[in-house]
């Protein structure tokens, strides 16, 4: 009889699910698609811990349905899906995994720039569809190098991906809430939001999704930006108002997009943003890596197991 009983709502990495099997009795959603609603809340009448993910909202109603509930653990930095403040208000800990992915969302991050920029994947479609004959135009693309690029949301991710910036020759720029005191050492320059727009030639959104970040890229910030600029979010789709974004690139207002993450998600496959010739979109796959998804399963697991124990949580959002 194992001690604890608790609910998956996706899949972890073999060694850290076989780390929660030692202890726990386990109720995993398989697919296809998100568990349903009902039967998420079935499963959590006796369940001591949840292990859930950025498709399902913790909320009261949740926490209301699992009175025994004593720990969530998620594998992802983000966690605009979960309430914390309703975690909080029931005494349950929640976990992330901060740290463990930050070199792979910059690669991810500054490769979506990078391709942008060198129009990759225009490239590879000529070459697969026969249309590099002799002499074709082949795609041409614009230098980063000595271009500035800002940053929106100049945490570890952002100034992981100043540093591959900086190897490339470009000149970095970043906007938060509150200026970064080391902004000296990492060799960026703090600006105001409004300046950052005007002045960058790439933007790069990293803020986590809040009520105060959502929607904060809309027809106002996009007509702010140079019409050469190239955007790229590898943050949270609802973070940028998706129709003001299709209306920029599509009227010159500004040059490119390479996004990470859309509003909604997965984007539709008739979605009018998918026909734009000067977008590029990969589908949420920023800390999408063997290695890390391993280390955030493994953090995952530690998370859970440590709460499930009573025991501090070695990454816990609202200890
Ligand atoms: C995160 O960890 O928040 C990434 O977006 C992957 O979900």
């Amino acid at each position: 009889m194992k001690p604890y009983k608790i609910v998956m709502t996706g899949s972890l990495y073999p060694q850290a699910l076989a780390a929660l099997e030692e202890q726990c009795e386990i109720k995993k959603w398989e697919g296809p698609g998100p568990i349903p609603r009902e039967q998420l809340l079935d499963w959590l009448q006796d369940a001591d811990g949840l292990v859930s993910t950025g498709n399902v909202k913790v909320d009261g109603e949740l926490l209301a349905a699992a009175p025994q509930l004593r720990v969530i653990a998620q594998s992802s930095v983000g966690y605009d899906n979960v309430d914390i403040q309703a975690c909080t208000a029931k005494g349950v800990p929640f976990g992330n995994t901060p740290g463990v992915l930050v070199e792979t969302v910059a690669d991810l991050t500054y490769a979506l720039l990078l391709a942008a920029a060198r129009r990759i994947h225009d490239g590879w479609e000529m070459v697969k569809s026969g249309r590099w004959t002799p002499g074709a135009a082949v795609p041409f693309g614009v230098d980063p190098y000595g271009k500035t690029l800002g940053i929106v949301g100049m945490g570890d991710i952002g100034s992981a991906v100043a540093r591959r910036a900086q190897a490339s020759g470009m000149n970095v720029i970043y906007h938060n809430r509150s200026r970064r005191e080391d902004d000296q050492a990492l060799g960026t320059r703090y600006v105001q939001f409004d300046e950052l727009l005007a002045e960058s030639d790439f933007i790069v959104v990293l803020v986590p999704l809040s009520a105060s970040s959502k929607g904060m890229f809309d027809r106002d910030q996009f007509a702010k930006m140079k019409p050469s600029a190239y955007f790229i979010n590898a943050s949270r789709g609802s973070i940028v108002n998706t129709e003001a974004l299709y209306e920029a690139l599509r009227t010159g207002g500004i040059a490119y997009a390479a996004l990470d993450v859309t509003d909604p998600e997965p984007l539709p496959v008739d979605h009018p943003l998918i026909a734009l010739p000067n977008v590029l979109i990969t589908p949420h796959v920023g800390s999408a890596t063997h290695e890390t998804r391993g280390r955030m399963s493994d953090l995952t697991a530690a998370n859970l197991l440590a709460g499930l124990a009573g025991k501090p949580m070695p990454a816990c959002v609202n200890s």
